[in-house]
């Protein structure tokens, strides 16, 4: 089984950062991802997930949050300290192909692989938020379709700059004062529909070849491309049966991109909620789900449902229908609230408590046995290859797992008790990617320049 572990910013519970167990205020604080990073390795994960947005649901207009606006630091500065405190564990981080442009980004994840000895990921999410296209001067989201294409092209880019270096490109030859060897290092002339880039990239291949992918969209077409692209999918899903259902949905989708399963890792989102007893284990919950202010509840769901406004809706009544507003563009999150809005027939008061209680898709409350069973069942049924592991609280939810559940899983023979290798390829048993300019010398352009 392999296991990642969300640091969403204040836990997998929305109100988890409340909680006595959760760190006070530590969201821009350096020791507290380190410690965070360090148990994590303790427990033999196989890394850390890093989720990022770009900006922050408005409610209601531009100008009113909720208060729900937690400080987000960019996750490659986090991850780069993480990477300094720990060994073996990976170091995933979460970057949009919408605003960034792929030189900037293959050169960050090239840098952080090198810096970690092997140990980076991207995961590649083409983001949801209309404020994130107005914190970078467009007036409008993408449309869905478009910001995936963008994402595909963006992804090819990145694979051609990570090649350019080739296997023994550099010499640092102090006789000959050649730091290079030209003859391996390529341009990859690049000219598509979004951008044109020279390369080559200014870092050498990094020493996973690539960073491992993630992809997170669940949408028809964001399985596509997770069918095409990704490495592992970080998904969320309410039961075994929607889980089981997308995993062999993606497995189906391999074989047209030329791939097989054991390259990918399906990985469910879970947060355990974790007692001695299932008493204290509910207990725990409610505790967690009383903090959760009625007004925030709301504004949550609002966002989810695509920044409406529910202020005029009675809270014991069902959801009003939405606007065609809220309704323009694929969206899977807001889909899957109506879904579970209708397949449940739960009033606003008690939808936005559930989907705001949960950020991820699956809440297992019980004991550290009840977690690891509940883990197992879901691998064993084919549902998983491993979990992300969304603690209710920091660092007290994720200390619980590694204290408890982690034994349990290793004494049933479904966890590793030391790491297998040494970068997060290794130990998520994928293979390097070929260098396509080795595959293809053909492909190599311009040595001339060098
Ligand atoms: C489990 C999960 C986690 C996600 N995490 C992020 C994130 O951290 N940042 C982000 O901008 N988008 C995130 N997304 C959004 C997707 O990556 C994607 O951009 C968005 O869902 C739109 O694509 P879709 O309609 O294919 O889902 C996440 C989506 C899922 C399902």
């Amino acid at each position: 089984m392999k296991l990642l572990a969300f640091l969403m910013q204040t836990g997998g519970h929305i109100a988890g950062w409340r909680h006595s167990r959760a760190a006070d205020n530590a969201l821009c604080d350096a020791d507290y991802f380190r410690a965070l990073g360090r148990t994590a390795e303790k427990g033999l994960f196989d890394g850390v997930f890093l989720a990022d947005y770009l900006g922050y649901h408005p409610v209601r207009g531009a100008s009113v949050f909720a208060g729900l606006e937690t400080p987000k630091l960019d996750p490659l500065v986090v991850l780069a300290t993480i990477a300094a405190e720990t060994r073996h564990l990976g170091l995933i981080g979460t970057a949009s192909t919408t605003y960034n442009h792929p030189y900037d980004l293959a050169r960050r994840f090239a840098s952080l692989d090198h810096m970690s000895r092997g140990r980076a990921g991207w995961n590649i999410v083409t983001s949801t938020m209309e404020n994130e296209a107005h914190n970078y001067g467009f007036d409008s989201h993408l449309a869905h379709g478009d910001r995936y294409a963008r994402a595909e092209e963006f992804v090819a880019v990145a694979r051609k700059l990570w090649d350019s270096w080739q296997e023994g490109a550099v010499v640092a030859d102090k006789a000959s004062g050649r730091y290079t060897d030209p003859s391996r290092i390529s341009a990859v002339d690049h000219e598509g529909t979004n951008f044109r880039v020279a390369g080559p990239l200014t870092v050498p291949r990094p020493p996973q070849g690539h960073p491992v992918l993630v992809q997170a969209g669940a949408s028809a077409t964001g399985q596509r491309f997770a069918a095409a692209t990704a490495e592992v999918i970080f998904t969320s899903h309410p039961t075994i049966e929607t889980a089981k259902a997308f995993r062999s949905a993606m497995h189906a989708q391999l074989a047209g991109f030329g791939r097989t399963p054991d390259g990918l890792k399906i990985m469910p989102a879970v947060t355990p909620v974790i007692g001695r007893t299932l008493a204290e284990a509910e207990d725990l919950k409610h505790e967690l789900d009383d903090l959760i202010p009625a007004e925030i509840a709301i504004s949550k769901l609002e966002g989810l449902l695509g920044n409406i406004d529910l202020s005029q809706a009675d809270p014991d009544g069902p959801l009003p229908p939405l606007p065609e507003t809220a309704l323009a563009g694929q969206n899977s999150t807001r889909d899957r609230v109506l879904e579970l809005a209708e397949r449940e027939g739960l009033p606003v008061r008690e939808l936005a408590r559930r989907v705001a209680a949960g950020r991820t898709g699956h809440t297992i409350v019980g004991t550290a046995e009840d977690v690891a069973g509940t883990l197992i069942e879901w691998e064993k049924q084919g549902a998983a290859d491993g979990f992300v592991i969304s603690a209710p609280f920091l660092p007290g939810g994720l200390e619980d797992f590694v204290d408890h559940v982690v034994p349990i899983l290793q004494d049933r023979g479904h966890f590793r008790r030391e790491y297998e290798g040494a970068t997060l390829r290794e130990n998520l048993g994928l293979t390097v990617p070929v260098n396509a300019f080795d595959l293809d010398p053909g492909l190599r352009s311009r040595p001339e320049i060098w």
